[in-house]
């Protein structure tokens, strides 16, 4: 009889809550072995706990990404529990909204921080053993900010087109050593972060944080909020059937590939 395939250890960043919270829900039903990473570590529990209701083995590492060691860290709790990581979902972020005159380089230095600093480390310490084993994956959950422009959003914008661009050069890197790489592109999606920055728009006396809702709704090509079930959806199917592409656009109806 043929052995059964070994269950992939992943680590899911920014999964106390909103998109990385409904990724670790996805491929928990599909047996991955989960780390979950972010600051608030009752959170982490709770999720933990959800998940492990359900039948899947988790570990947390509660811990500020963008402190010195953070990586480490998580790196050491999968190896402690499970082993190296086969897949590293790098999906925490914040999403700092103001006119430009108002965003300070702190700001920008902090975000590129997260969405760049943090998957290029996770990718600088697990590239060797991946391609040594010749398999893994690194999944950025980028954004369409990462490949136009929005008012309000110099600093996560810059960030975000840093982080499609580190894909695209890891894919080119790592994909002939059968490490995929995807960055992963939904446009609006109704959780926190996006709640926080219509707020932080209505604060610019321009609207109800209702209206920069809805305005943002509008300016997703598919015509209406993500659902962060569908970005989890479509992570979990990448880690599946792991096509070859690289910088995936879920703006688009049906989701497609971009150059
Ligand atoms: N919502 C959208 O419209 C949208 C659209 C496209 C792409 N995205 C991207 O999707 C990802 C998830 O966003 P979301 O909408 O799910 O936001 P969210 O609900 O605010 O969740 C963000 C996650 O990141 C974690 N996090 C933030 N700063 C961290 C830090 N310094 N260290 C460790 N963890 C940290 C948060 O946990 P703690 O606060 O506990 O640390 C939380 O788990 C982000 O990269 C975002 O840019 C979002």
């Amino acid at each position: 009889m043929a052995e059964a395939a070994p269950r992939s250890v992943t680590i899911v960043t920014g999964s106390s809550r909103g998109i990385g919270r409904a990724i670790a829900h996805a491929l928990a039903a599909a047996g991955h072995r989960l780390v979950l990473t972010a600051r608030d570590g009752a959170a982490l529990l709770d999720v933990a706990g959800e998940l492990e209701a359900r039948g899947a083995e988790v570990a947390t590492a509660p811990v500020d990404l963008r402190l010195p060691g953070a990586v480490e860290h998580v790196l050491a709790t999968a190896e402690q529990h499970f082993g190296s990581p086969d897949v590293i979902v790098s999906n925490a972020g914040t999403a700092p909204a103001d006119k430009i005159e108002n965003t300070t380089p702190e700001t920008l230095r902090e975000t590129f921080d997260l969405h760049v600093g943090v998957p290029f480390a996770f990718a600088r310490a697990a590239a060797p053993q991946m391609k040594k084993r010749a398999r893994g994956c690194l999944v950025h959950l980028a954004s369409t900010a990462g490949l136009r422009g929005y008012p309000f959003t110099s600093a996560y914008t810059a960030a975000k087109h840093g982080m499609v661009g580190l894909a695209r050069a890891l894919h080119a890197e790592l994909a002939p050593k059968n490490v995929q790489v995807y960055a992963v592109c939904p446009g609006f999606v109704d959780t926190a972060i996006t709640r926080r920055a219509a707020e932080a728009v209505a604060a610019m006396g321009r609207s109800t944080a209702e209206e920069a809702f809805q305005r943002m709704a509008a300016q997703n090509r598919i015509g209406r909020m993500h659902d962060p079930h569908e970005v989890a959806a479509a992570v979990a199917t990448l880690l599946r059937d792991r096509p070859s592409g690289c910088v995936y656009d879920l703006d688009r109806d049906p989701p497609a590939f971009v150059d």
